[in-house]
This record gives structure tokens, C-alpha cells and sequence, in this order.
């Protein structure tokens, strides 16, 4: 292969509060693999949450290509672990071509499941739910379960594992078809738009009981009124707080209900997916099966082109996703 025009994504700016399509540029760069090298066509991309924050405290390089996740095809290897055809998944995104020596590759072999469902409920998207709810949170048979961002990548698996272990599920979310993709797709118990009513009035009502997990993904006003209708022993896995993302240094609104954590013994703990790696092929193996019988079901929000991908970032921190917000960049 002589030469590869790599059309890439560069942040050019740091964001100030939300960010907008002029932080951003489309690079257009010529790559020269030689013979050894692993050329990678990016076929999908993830778009994460955890990049924003990335954004302004330097861990995301101005004028260079963006991190991200992304799947993407073999085109030329003299390697026997990535031959030429092979799925593999790496951190190279917000690029059209990755060229690698293999170091930073992982091959991905699908099974019955489609591609892009290792960019999110079969890859790290589905282990956060899974280690989150069922590690961090504890969550046992029956248990009143509070989701936010529950129509989201992780939310809506977190939801969904919660159902399957026979609890009530109650999940918050920014719009009324998100609300009904909820209760009707996914078929939780309760769903509320938090942006046109009271979470603390609406988690009175789905779980009049109380709340023994929270899984939390917002923060602030979320976290206020949930920490509050926390009942005795509950469990807060924290796994995002998205609302913050946008503030300086990632500040969250303050929280006046923590006072409920000593009377009722609540327990808050932050996790990392990584923390849950070692659970993998048990992981896998679930999530395969309750595919398979119809509990586990996802959604995808896809976007056109690596020139539209600042366009998925800023569209995700809007809440213009219903499941997993993927960015396609070529035909696989
Ligand atoms: N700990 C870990 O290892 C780990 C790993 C992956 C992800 N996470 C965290 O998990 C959470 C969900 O991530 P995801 O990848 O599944 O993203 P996602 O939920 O698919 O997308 C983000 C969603 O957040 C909601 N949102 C945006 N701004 C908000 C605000 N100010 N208040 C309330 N909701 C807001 C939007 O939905 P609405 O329309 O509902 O507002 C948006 O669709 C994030 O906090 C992320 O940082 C943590």
C-alpha cells in the first residue's frame, strides 16, 4: 500500500462549557504505511460521555486525531493474529484508517450478533451495567432499582439486567418518546421526562417504597432527590454524572440529602469498567443468552462520516441518543 489519504478529526479548542462544531476541525492527512505495518479501516466509532471532560483537562491533545473507540476492518497485515478481513477493535478513532504494529489492536470474533454491538452492549458499555449493577450495587432478586440516563448506552442495560432479575425499575430520562421507548420497548416498571417534572415527586410515585439502587449516570438534581428515598442498606454504584461534564473541572451541583446515607446506612461507591474485566467470558456469556431469549434489547443512534462525529459528540451531551451513539465511517 503506497499512500492513504486519512481524513481525521482534531479538537482545535477547548470547549467551554458545552462544546460547539468550532472546537473542531476535519484534517485531511496522507499516511505512508510501509510493508509490516497493520493498515485498519475504521468501520464504526463510539461516542462516549467521558470524552468531554477529556476535552478540557488536556487528557485530549489539540491538533492531533481524537481518541475513541472504534471497530474496524484489516486491510493489509502480514500479521497471523490480524490477518487481512479481521474485526478488530482499538482506540483509534475519529479517523477513517488506523495504522498500528498490533500492540494497541484486540480482534473481535462475532458470533450470531451484529458488529457494532461490541462498541457497546456486548463490550465495554454492557460490562459497566453489568459490573456496576450486579458487583458494585449488589443487586439482589426483587430490589427497587432506580436507573438515570435510562434510555442511554449503559443505562438502558443497566435497566434491562435489573428487569431480568425481577426487580422494579423505575428511570429517568430527557424526553417523552425516550419515556416510551422505556416502558414499552424495554418494559420498566416506571419512566419520567426529568426535564418537565419533579424527579424527587416522580420517584415517590414509581417506587413509593423507596430506592435500595440507585444506579446513578446524571448527578447533581438526580442525585439529590434519589440519595434522599435511599431505603435502609441501599447501594449507590456511581458510575457517570453527566450533568457536570459540561462545568469546570467536572464540578457537580451540590447534593443537601446525604444526611439520609447515615440514618438508612446507604452505601455510595464509585467503579471503572476495568474493574469488572475478570468477568468478561461470564459477561458475554449472559448477555449472548438474554439476547438470545429476547430480555436483553439495545438501539443504536447512528450518524453518517467521520465530518459528522463532533456533530455525534455534541448530540450525545444534548441527549439527541436513544441507546448507543455510533458514528459510521465506511461499509464493513
Ligand atoms: N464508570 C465507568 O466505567 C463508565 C463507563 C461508561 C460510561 N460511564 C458513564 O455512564 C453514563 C452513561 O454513559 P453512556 O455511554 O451510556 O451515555 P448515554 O447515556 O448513552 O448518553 C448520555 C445521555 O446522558 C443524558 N444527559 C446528557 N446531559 C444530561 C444532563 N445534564 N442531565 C441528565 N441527563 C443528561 C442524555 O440523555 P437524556 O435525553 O436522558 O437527557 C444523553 O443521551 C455517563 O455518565 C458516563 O460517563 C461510566
Amino acid at each position: 500500500m503506497t499512500e492513504l489519504l486519512n481524513r481525521e478529526i482534531h479538537l482545535t479548542s477547548r470547549p467551554d462549557g458545552m462544546p460547539v462544531p468550532e472546537n473542531f476541525a476535519l484534517v485531511a492527512a496522507t499516511l505512508t504505511p510501509e510493508p509490516s505495518d497493520i493498515v485498519v479501516q475504521n468501520l464504526y466509532m463510539s461516542v462516549d460521555p467521558a470524552m468531554r471532560p477529556a476535552l478540557s483537562n488536556g487528557q485530549t491533545p489539540l491538533d492531533t486525531a481524537m481518541p475513541g473507540g472504534a471497530i474496524g476492518k484489516v486491510l493489509q497485515s502480514e500479521s497471523e493474529s490480524f490477518p487481512v478481513g479481521a474485526y478488530v477493535m482499538h482506540r483509534s478513532g475519529f479517523r477513517e484508517y488506523h495504522v498500528s504494529d498490533g500492540s494497541d489492536l484486540a480482534l473481535i470474533t462475532p458470533e450470531d450478533e451484529a458488529l457494532t454491538t461490541h462498541l457497546h452492549i456486548l463490550g465495554g458499555t454492557g460490562l459497566t451495567a453489568y459490573g456496576g449493577l450486579l458487583v458494585t450495587g449488589e443487586l439482589k432478586d426483587g430490589e427497587n432499582v432506580f436507573v438515570s440516563a435510562a434510555a442511554g448506552a449503559v443505562g438502558s442495560v443497566a435497566c434491562q439486567i435489573a428487569k431480568i432479575r425481577n426487580c422494579r425499575v423505575a428511570g429517568s430520562c430527557g424526553s417523552d418518546a425516550k419515556v416510551d421507548y422505556l416502558l414499552n420497548e424495554l418494559g420498566i416498571d416506571y419512566a419520567f421526562n426529568y426535564k418537565t417534572s419533579s424527579i424527587s415527586k416522580e420517584l415517590h410515585r414509581g417506587l413509593p417504597d423507596g430506592i435500595d439502587v440507585y444506579f446513578e449516570n446524571v448527578g447533581g438534581a438526580h442525585l439529590d432527590a434519589a440519595c434522599g428515598q435511599m431505603r435502609p442498606l441501599g447501594r449507590i454504584p456511581v458510575c457517570g454524572m453527566i450533568s457536570a461534564y459540561n462545568n469546570k473541572g467536572a464540578r457537580s451541583e451540590g447534593v443537601t440529602t446525604l444526611s439520609n446515607m447515615i440514618y438508612n446506612r446507604v452505601t455510595m461507591k464509585g467503579f471503572v469498567v476495568y474493574e469488572f474485566n475478570h468477568l468478561r467470558d461470564q459477561f458475554l456469556a449472559d448477555m449472548r443468552q438474554w439476547m438470545r431469549e429476547g430480555r436483553m434489547k439495545y438501539q443504536e443512534t447512528v450518524m453518517e462520516g467521520i465530518e459528522n462525529a463532533p456533530a455525534a459528540l455534541i448530540g450525545l451531551l444534548h441527549g439527541e441518543n436513544t441507546g448507543k451513539m455510533l458514528v459510521r465511517l465506511a461499509d464493513g
